[in-house]
């Protein structure tokens, strides 16, 4: 399955976005994660649609934006517009699912389900041909720089061993306390789109995007 590698902007000098974005564009990030946070769903604000608009320029890489908001239904157009390719809400704050995901990909996005880390993947059975990417948090949403959950692998397990079964080429993302030294681990349970924010913004972007590329390649091997 194809590696992809998604580095989160909530962890890069928000006075250089846009070179930022170029940097790990350049080196070789399919996605470009971006982390919208409505102070509500989670307890931080990050930013919204005029960021995601200005830095839409800087690439033509997918912009994978991991909603943390409630009802995130309500901005699927606004995010369209802006620029987003791929929707990620949510599962905690969606009361009607069904039809968010529908609405994400009526307007022409893909569309992503992200669980908690005390949500269980049974939650998602129903939705699974529906969508393109789930993503598995392996940290409670809200800040970058968080650790691990351990328990959390063994959902990453579960889902792609529901998804074999089923024979679907479902992507599996994960979000949270992603390093170089645990990329092996994360791989191996199943993930194959992994989000990275400190891990590569607190250091030079471009050498550890390319790192974690390496890396994956390794896996492969
Ligand atoms: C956390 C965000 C993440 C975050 C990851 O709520 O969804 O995308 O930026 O940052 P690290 O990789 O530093 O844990
Ligand atoms: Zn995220």
């Amino acid at each position: 399955m194809r590696k992809i590698l998604a580095p989160s902007i909530l962890a890069a000098d928000f006075a250089h976005l846009g070179e930022e974005v170029r940097r790990v564009a350049g080196a070789g990030a399919e996605y470009i994660h971006i982390d919208v946070m409505d102070g509500m769903f989670v307890p931080s604000l990050s930013f919204g649609m005029p960021v995601i608009k200005s830095i839409r320029p800087c690439t033509d890489k997918v912009f994978d934006v991991h909603m943390m908001v409630e009802e995130p239904g309500r901005y699927a157009d606004a995010m369209k517009e802006a620029g987003a390719d791929l929707l990620c809400v949510h599962q905690e704050a969606c009361r009607h699912l069904d039809r968010t995901i529908s609405q994400i990909k009526g307007l022409g996005m893909k569309a992503g389900v992200a669980i908690n880390p005390a949500t269980p993947v049974g939650v998602l059975d129903c939705v699974l041909e529906q969508v393109d990417m789930v993503l598995i948090m392996l940290v409670n949403p809200g800040f970058g720089g968080q650790k691990l959950i351990p328990y959390t692998l063994e959902k990453v397990r579960q889902l792609r061993r529901h998804t074999d079964s089923l024979g679907l080429d479902l992507d599996i993302q994960v979000d949270g306390g992603v390093t170089l030294n645990n990329a092996d681990q994360v791989l191996a349970a199943g993930a194959n789109v992994l989000v990275t924010g400190s891990a590569v913004f607190g250091g030079d972007a471009a050498v550890n995007t390319q790192a974690f590329i390496k890396k994956f390649e390794e896996f492969s091997r």
